[in-house]
């Protein structure tokens, strides 16, 4: 199949190097990809938020399937430019993935749904914003309503900081004031065709910078999967109490979901509930959740871009553990200094059982650079999450990119 992928990061390369695992032979072309997946597959250097170019592009080239990887060209409306040209896409129209776009708008389908989530506020003003804070209590959960590339979510208990936050993001628009849930996270992707679901496997990821959950949120700096201590019956559950009634509400009110419904969860003593939702595979929980996954993952994006679910059976995954750490520059989140060079990746990847999905890199005479916040996530699967561990985390002691961070926890509450 030729399958166009957009996006240019480690969730990218992770979708790339599942469909080169395929036993079949697939021609696949990045957009625009980095230094990393361009050394693997053809790459197009064009804007994958242009609708128009994106689909003129695919138009030309009869390109098969297009993988939309971010929530930017999705929020810009590239996949419908592709559904009218009549191109299979893979992830949703410009209104389904409001669902991302606008937590307001996420938090009126689930209220509509009957979907479990924490009790919000939507504050306009800094006077309801105080209003919400004083009745909900600290923590303090602010949220920017709008996409604000990771950085609009402050949990904290400084009332002062909190107010800050909310009165900042209410400059740009409206803010989310939100109950504090307490429990572990869980991310869990479903694949929807409109009106059909099909579970992957959950993960976990670790959003903030620095070693027991300390410091700043970022995009996330590495994640795990399966999630052993997860009752057996919880992806069933979350597929009847979230997944279901979100794609068949967002059907009812004329705009389908088509692509990866990502529901960002807390196990609380009282049940799950939902945090977020994502319209797109997320980063860096598709490292870990792709290699275990044996079913061809061209099959299963096909079919739900062409509403055809309803005749596959759920995704099959392999016995094997998966853990993912994040190399990031230094600075990040804050200000990642970029343009440094990166060595030792061929040395790492010589670890068995490891893959690195590049994150922000690019070719600067021969050898590569940093160009962003999150480099490299250096992936490792094995039989135990001990081992898959130590394999990670021997890798990435074989690179080298001054001033990095990463950290040294990842996975660590599940290896005994
Ligand atoms: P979000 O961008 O909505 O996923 O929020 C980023 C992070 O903030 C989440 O991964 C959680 O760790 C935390 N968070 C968000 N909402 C809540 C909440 N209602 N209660 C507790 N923590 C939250
Ligand atoms: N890892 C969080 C996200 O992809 O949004």
């Amino acid at each position: 199949m030729r399958i166009l992928v957009l996006g240019s990061g480690a969730r990218e390369h992770a979708i790339i190097t599942s469909l080169l695992s395929e036993d079949a032979d697939h021609e696949i072309i990045a957009a625009p990809g980095n230094a990393g997946i361009n050394a693997r597959v053809d790459s197009v250097a064009l804007d994958p938020s242009n609708g128009r170019v994106v689909t003129q592009y695919a138009v030309d080239n009869a390109v098969e399937l297009v993988i939309v990887g971010p929530e930017a060209p999705l929020v810009a409306g590239v996949a419908d430019h592709l559904q009218r040209a009549g191109v299979p896409v893979f992830g949703p129209s410009k209104k389904a993935a409001q669902l991302e776009g606008s937590k307001a708008f996420a938090k009126r389908i689930m209220d509509a749904a009957h979907v479990p989530t924490g009790r919000a506020v939507r504050a306009e003003k800094v006077s309801d914003a105080e209003e919400a804070m004083a009745e909900f209590g600290a923590p303090y959960v602010i949220k920017a309503d709008g996409l604000a590339a990771g950085k609009g979510v402050l949990v904290t208990s400084d009332r002062e900081a909190a107010q800050q936050h909310a009165e900042y993001w209410l400059q740009h628009g409206s803010v989310l004031i939100e109950e504090f849930l307490q429990g572990q996270e869980v991310s869990l992707f479903f694949l929807s065709d409109g009106t059909n679901v099909l579970p992957l496997e959950p993960a976990q990821d670790y959003k903030r910078a620095l070693d027991g959950d300390e410091g700043p949120n970022t995009g996330g700096m590495g994640a795990y999967s399966p999630l052993p201590w997860l009752p057996s019956d919880f992806v069933d559950e979350v597929e009847a109490s979230v997944a279901l009634p979100t794609v068949r509400q967002l059907a009812a009110e004329g705009t389908p979901f088509v692509g990866l419904l990502y529901c960002g969860l807390i196990v609380t003593a009282s049940g799950v509930r939902v945090i977020e939702f994502n319209a797109r595979f997320g980063d860096p929980e598709t490292q870990v959740v792709l290699p275990r996954l044996e079913t061809p993952l061209s099959e299963l994006l096909l079919a739900a871009a062409t509403g055809g679910l309803g005749r596959l059976t759920k995704p099959r995954f392999r016995d094997a553990v998966a853990v993912t750490v994040v190399l990031a520059s230094e600075g990040y989140p804050e200000n990642p200094i970029t343009g440094r060079p990166i060595s030792g990746l061929e040395r790492a990847l010589e670890v068995e059982g490891v893959t690195i999905a590049h994150a922000a890199t690019a070719l600067a005479d021969g050898s590569f650079v940093a160009t962003g916040g999150r480099v490299l996530s250096v992936v490792a699967t094995g039989s135990s999450f001990a081992e898959a561990r130590s394999r990670a985390y021997e890798a990435l002691s074989r690179i080298d990119l001054p001033g990095s961070h990463y950290r040294t926890d990842i996975a660590l509450r599940v290896a005994e």
